[in-house]
């Protein structure tokens, strides 16, 4: 984070989503005081390297992720030392979990001598609830508190100042598959770039799109991209649940490409321009045509016939998204419904047909409450890196700070092993 040439109340904050679609720098000044996000630059580049979360070619990432901030660095005129990097993936998982710590000792039996609990005591729980056990190959990302519990008083969402004699946290832990982010870091820290936090991408979406009164009144925020759908659900101002689907987008545009015998790109334009994720609200008369393969004659096909396609896989991941909430037992507690973000959401009548599935109030995800290069920044692809922008120095922040230093010592680990050997 660079605060140098900006007052106390500003900051400016890089965050960078490594996309199985595009990778995406974001450099927004944040305005601490009324949360607004002026956006200063946003660099894209095509990602062809990573599937799922997963690396498949490490150099050409790092020439795309290098690209990707030459031109927010560009647009901005900032030059950024560090940033906060999005990850996701099948390997993210989460857990709800729960630690105790009594307050002030054995003296604290003694109503009269019941101690204040302190920033100290909080931190105290939620380490306690963090020690979860974990197999070697896991590192803990974020440590989310939900609610605190002070004796019977439930609910509490800042205990410090207040009295009492037991302090529990109800927390959301989020982990990761240690290689997963030892190698993304590794990547960006190849370009001189410091990884200052490292963020769950459905987590920065749902900063960026969610709204104060969704996430006291329970909503759930999916961000569909290409290969993974993200998904985080919230309830009394905490999160409840995530998870990470490995489909998105792109098996959409494998299914057209595999029907009607095309390329992936001619696949993926014919998706754009004419599918819609309800077949009933595309019309059976609009014939658009398919390009001729083989020296074969031009066909046509009508937009209903496509959508046919495209509303059998987007209802599947509308049902896998359901038995999420379900898993999660919130299915009565959204009451602002699902907030759909990412590329994918950007499907023509996509709200209607996962209303129509999941009989809630649904909404399209864009990047609120930003101001600067709006018009690009609120498409709904952007709602991860803008988030990563957002990301606050809050106490739980502390705790990923904690976690960064475990990932950074595992890369350095990975070094020396490296000098060791050569
Ligand atoms: N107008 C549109 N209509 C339908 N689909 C779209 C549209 N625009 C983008 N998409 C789809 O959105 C997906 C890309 O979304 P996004 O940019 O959020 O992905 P990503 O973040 O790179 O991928 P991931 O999060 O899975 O790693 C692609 O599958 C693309 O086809
Ligand atoms: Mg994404």
């Amino acid at each position: 984070m660079i605060r140098s040439n900006l007052n106390s109340d500003k900051y400016i904050q890089a965050g960078l989503d490594i996309g199985s679609d595009k990778i995406c720098c974001a450099i927004s000044e944040i305005d601490l005081k009324s949360d607004a996000i002026k956006l200063l630059g946003l660099g894209n580049s095509q990602a062809t390297s990573i599937n799922r979360g997963a690396i498949t070619h490490r150099d050409n990432l790092i020439d795309e992720i290098e690209h990707a901030i030459n031109e927010a660095r560009t647009m901005s005129g900032v030059s950024i030392e560090n940033l906060s990097l999005g990850i996701s993936g099948e390997h993210i998982r989460g857990i709800n979990t729960q630690g105790a710590i009594a307050i002030g000792g054995s003296q604290a039996s003694n109503v009269s001598l019941q101690n204040e609990i302190t920033n100290n005591d909080v931190k105290k729980v939620l380490e306690l609830a963090k020690a979860i056990s974990l197999p070697m190959d896991r590192d803990i990302l974020h440590v989310l508190p939900q609610e605190y519990v002070i004796d019977t008083m439930n609910s509490i969402k800042d205990p410090i100042g207040l009295t009492g004699r037991r302090l529990e946290a109800k927390v959301h832990v989020i982990t990761v598959a240690t290689t997963a982010a030892t190698n993304l870091v590794s990547c960006v820290e190849e370009l001189g770039i410091r990884v200052e936090n490292i963020i769950y991408q459905g987590l920065a979406s749902s900063l960026s799109t969610l709204n104060e009164d969704e996430k006291k009144l329970g909503a759930v925020c999916v961000d569909i991209g290409a290969s993974t759908t993200d998904i985080v659900i919230y309830f009394e101002d905490g999160v409840q649940h995530t998870a990470t689907l490995g489909i998105g987008g792109a098996s959409i545009t494998n299914d057209i490409a595999v029907m009607l015998q095309i390329g992936i790109d001619e696949a993926e334009n014919i998706k754009r321009k004419y599918a819609s994720a309800k077949a009933s609200m595309s019309s059976p008369d609009l014939e658009f045509e398919l390009p001729a393969q083989n020296g074969n004659l031009k066909r046509k096909i009508s937009e209903n016939q496509l959508s046919q396609y495209v509303e059998a896989r987007m209802a599947e991941i509308i049902q896998l998204i359901m038995k999420e909430i379900s898993r999660a037992n919130l299915n009565d507690k959204l009451t602002f419904g699902m907030v759909l973000t990412g590329g994918g959401s950007e499907l023509k009548n996509l709200s209607s047909l996962a209303q129509e599935i999941s009989n809630l109030r649904v909404r399209i995800g864009h990047p609120e409450n930003i101001s600067g290069t709006v018009d690009i920044a609120s498409e709904p692809a952007f709602a991860s890196a803008i988030g990563l922008t957002k990301w606050k120095l809050t106490e739980d922040d502390l705790i990923i700070k904690n976690e960064e230093v475990t990932i950074s010592k595992a890369i350095g680990k990975v070094k020396s092993l490296f000098k060791e050997l050569f």
